[in-house]
């Protein structure tokens, strides 16, 4: 197929001006002048402009594209079982692609595209060879690719990255998916990797020194008290509610959503395990150590939660039959290969710093951060198990879904 160009938006770079405007105004009662009101279709939908988190950017040693083999994993683990799912479930008919419209991917959570140019060369081979299989080879369609992240997302480094090489055109699609980004019906193929279990925000009440689910002194739910965590799944079970529901809104009938969601086998660890929620806390036990030195005061750390939630199987297939749009065509846990590619405490640190410090300069300010993650890198220095991947119990579930007529 000939080679196409992207169609590139551009984006300020979000360490500098972005991010310096979210933190003078996020912590004071001026937070709704970050909110503006997005008029889609004849809904009416309230969404943060600029969201609270996006990996770091660039291409530098704390870089996400630099440090993300962990959910690189994920994509090769994924790739047979998209490559089956596709020859096997994909409905030609019933899709909007015909020889004047373009075929029409979508990656939720994209971040600086890294991860998401093989996922989606990938769904795009896969797609064609669906349609040779079925004698439809000069019926082939454009493909179209929106790349979706926060608006704080490095689009810059995304768009400067698209292998040169591809079979798509590009496009970048701003703003949280947890509510509508598309047109009605729009879309052919869903995809999101490794981003759904981010939270919108934090759920209120873990930060609300009046509520029995106040979070004091804990920076997540793990080991905290059962209000804390029920906040925080009724929080989840939301969220996953309404990028369902926007995203129904969204595919065509008969449309795929391939999602691969990182998760837990078991809300409660065994102690010679730890999952991705373990380190959370291991963060959290520095936060705690710094408070201690002075560094900052302990209300900081009070008020600080990570925005993130690790389902179980279980959970999450119960929270996507509520949904009456979509048939479920394949779920299963994938055991992801990338845990093993971070064998030193240095590479760990490095990875969950690229994926964190955005959130954490936000509130704790970047002068910190080389103490934080000198300290983080310690600790995990000093408890082999944490090194050793076999005892790294985090999950991805995948589940392929199908929009139902
Ligand atoms: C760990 S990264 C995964 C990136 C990529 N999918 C991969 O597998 O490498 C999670 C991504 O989800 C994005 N994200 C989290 N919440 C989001 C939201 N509500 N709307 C859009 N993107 C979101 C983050 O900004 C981040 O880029």
């Amino acid at each position: 197929m000939m080679q196409l160009y992207a169609t590139v938006n551009s984006f300020q770079n979000p360490r500098t001006s972005i991010r310096m405007t979210l933190r003078s105004t996020m912590d004071s009662n001026h937070r709704t002048q970050n909110r503006r009101e997005l008029n889609v279709g004849d809904k009416t939908i309230e969404s943060s402009v600029l969201g609270l988190y996006a990996m770091n950017g660039g291409g530098g040693p704390n870089s996400y594209a630099q440090n993300s083999s962990y959910q690189r994993g994920v994509v090769d683990v994924a790739k047979p079982i998209l490559e089956e799912e596709i020859a096997t479930k994909l409905d030609l008919k019933r899709l909007s692609a015909n020889n004047t419209k373009p075929f029409q991917i979508a990656d939720f959570g994209c971040s600086t595209g890294h991860n998401s140019f093989p996922a989606m060369q990938i769904i795009t081979e896969a797609v064609e060879r669906k349609f040779q299989a079925e004698g439809l080879t000069s019926q082939i369609p454009d493909f179209h690719v929106l790349f979706n992240d926060q608006v704080m997302n490095d689009f810059n480094t995304l768009f400067q990255s698209l292998p040169t090489q591809r079979n798509y055109h590009a496009a970048g699609v701003p703003g949280p998916f947890h509510g509508r980004l598309l047109p009605k019906a729009s879309l052919d193929f869903a995809y999101s990797s490794c981003a759904l279990n981010w939270l919108s925000e934090v759920p209120k009440a873990v930060t609300d020194s009046t509520s029995p689910a106040w979070n004091k002194g804990k920076v997540h739910y793990t080991g905290a008290r059962q209000e804390v965590f029920e906040a925080y799944s009724n929080h989840y079970a939301n969220d996953i509610e309404s990028f369902i529901e926007a995203r129904a809104e969204e595919l065509v009938n008969g449309g795929l959503m391939a999602l691969l969601v990182p998760a837990v086998p078991a809300f409660k660890n065994v102690e010679t395990s730890y999952t991705t929620p373990t380190e959370m806390d291991l963060i959290g036990s520095c936060l705690t150590d710094m408070a201690k030195k002075g560094l900052f005061s302990k209300e900081k750390v009070d008020s600080f939660n990570f925005p993130l939630y690790f389902t179980i199987p279980e959970e999450l297939k119960a929270i996507i039959q509520r949904s009456h749009s979509f048939t479920i065509e394949r779920m299963e846990i994938l055991n992801n290969p990338g845990k093993r590619t971070l064998p030193t405490a240095d590479a760990r640190a490095t990875y969950l710093r690229a994926v964190f410090e955005g959130l954490l300069i936000n509130h704790f300010g970047s002068e910190v951060m080389d103490e934080l993650f000198n300290r983080y890198t310690k600790k995990l220095a000093a408890s082999q198990s944490f090194l050793d991947p076999d005892n790294e119990k985090s999950i991805i579930i995948f589940v392929l879904l199908k929009r139902k007529s």
